[in-house]
């Protein structure tokens, strides 16, 4: 049973799409299990550059079958798009099969995704305004559109006859203009006659795969402190990024998932509001966002950026499970000076263990930092362990025994080649 979870282990954008793409072409299938186009995977290969928000970053390699699993919320519009541009840059892709479970993202969900945050003031989250909070809701409200729905057109009609009812007295409460269903109706219809062909059962799919001892790759996206229930909470997103997810969201059970791969960056990045003890706010952080171009794919929002956070990774290799860490983007640390790396939180003299469950516990959060040799070498160009300089291998040595986590994977720049693979035991069963 050979299935590996990959998983963001910080605040997102960590690298999921660039391993993804690395590992996806020794993979039969790729399932995406969470989140919708709020998610930005950027992937370089060839000398062209693709950017995923739906499509499995997988789908590169011709003969690998991409899923879009029932955990995901799924903007049609933007979905067609996207497979528009990568099939413009690469006509001969993988399969794609979407599940006809994953719920449908309408313009009534962006709408109320921006009017939300404007009703929450300086407590705003910062979302990427994709709607993907509102579709969400819709699902644990129980009257969200799932795309079995909405590629059956009485089906379709009827549901959005229903939803759209209430959607537009919400509208209207907020002070904006009802949505005119035969517009929508007429438009959406569109989406669905194209997306109709990809629709289907991949729930039992992706079950038979795992029992005939395929290869199964389950594709993460944001990352732990972003998941609902384990991360910052309320400035987190609305799906389950974690491992645990990736049976949420594709509808296999936790002992069909045999390798769980963290990607953290070599330090901290945050887009959107929300607790980021580590974050530097001088000219060390701003150093790392313009070395790293830390600006976001989605919105292109400058990041926000801090040192690498152990305490936090040791908490997301426990919620994960991992059984290995990918570091990535160590090169961006090349020249930045003397390192720190969070070891310890304190609050009130107390030492925690964890990131504190509310976030008016953090306010008082402070934490304690250890002092680790910079490097001023590029790294690009090695592709083993013992080509990196000594100080660059200490320093992924000190992750590993802080987290009691093996380094199974470095990625030392954005390009698939770039990749120094360190313990392939660890990739799959
Ligand atoms: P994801 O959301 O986790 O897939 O990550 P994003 O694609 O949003 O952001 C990661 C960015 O880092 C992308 O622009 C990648 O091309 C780039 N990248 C990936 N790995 C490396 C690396 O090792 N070094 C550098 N410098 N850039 C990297
Ligand atoms: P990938 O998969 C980084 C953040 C938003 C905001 C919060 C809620 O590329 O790593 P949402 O629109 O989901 O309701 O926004 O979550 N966020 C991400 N940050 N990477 C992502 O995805 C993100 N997806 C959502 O910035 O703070
Ligand atoms: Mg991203």
């Amino acid at each position: 049973m050979p299935t590996l979870v990959i998983v963001g282990a910080q605040w997102g954008d960590e690298a999921k799409g660039k391993l993804v793409d690395v590992l996806g072409g020794q993979a039969d299938l790729v399932v995406r299990f969470a989140g919708g186009n709020n998610a930005g995977h950027t992937v370089i290969t060839g000398g062209k550059t693709y950017k995923f928000q739906l499509v499995p970053a997988g789908i590169l390699h011709t003969d690998t079958i991409a899923i879009i699993g029932s955990g995901m919320v799924v903007d049609p519009k933007g979905l067609l798009e996207e497979i528009d541009r990568t099939l413009a840059q690469k006509p001969d892709l993988g399969t794609l099969k979407i599940s006809s479970a994953a719920h449908v993202v309408f313009p009534y969900h962006r709408m109320l995704d921006v009017l939300e945050e404007e009703a929450r003031g300086e407590n705003k989250i910062g979302t990427t305004s994709r709607g993907i909070g509102p579709a969400y809701q819709d699902k644990v409200a129980r009257i969200g559109i799932r795309m079995g729905e909405f590629v059956n057109p009485t089906i379709f009609e009827q549901r959005l006859h229903e939803v759209l009812a209430v959607k537009n007295r919400l509208l209207m409460m907020f002070g904006s203009e009802p949505i005119e269903f035969d517009a929508l109706f007429k438009e959406y219809s569109t989406y669905a006659d194209r997306i109709r062909p990809y629709v289907e059962d991949t729930e039992m799919f992706v079950a038979d795969a795992v029992e005939a001892g395929q290869k199964v790759l389950f594709e993460g996206a944001q990352g732990a402190f972003l998941d609902l229930d384990s991360g910052t909470y309320p400035f987190v997103t609305s799906s389950h990024p974690v491992a645990g997810g990736a049976c949420l969201g594709t509808g296999v059970g936790p002992l069909a998932l045999q390798r769980v791969l963290g990607v953290c960056k070599a330090y901290t990045t945050r887009v959107g509001s929300g607790p980021f003890p580590t974050e530097l706010h001088d000219a060390v952080g701003e150093q790392i966002r313009q070395q790293g171009h830390e600006f976001g794919t989605v919105t292109g929002r400058s990041r926000r950026c801090g040192w690498l956070d152990l305490v936090g990774l040791r908490q997301s290799c426990r919620i994960n499970s991992l059984s290995g860490l990918v570091v990535t983007r160590l090169d961006v640390l090349s020249g930045v000076g003397p390192l720190k790396v969070a070891t310890e939180y304190r609050t009130d003299g107390k030492s925690l263990r964890a990131i504190p469950a509310n976030p008016w516990d953090f306010a008082k959060v402070e934490p304690v930092f250890e002092d680790l040799e910079g490097w001023d070498d590029h790294l690009c160009d090695a592709r083993s362990l013992n080509e990196l300089p000594t100080a660059a291998r200490r320093y992924l040595q000190f992750i590993e025994d802080y987290t009691k986590t093996p380094v199974a994977i470095v990625s030392i720049g954005p390009d698939r080649e770039e990749t120094i693979v360190v313990r392939p035991d660890l990739i799959w069963g």
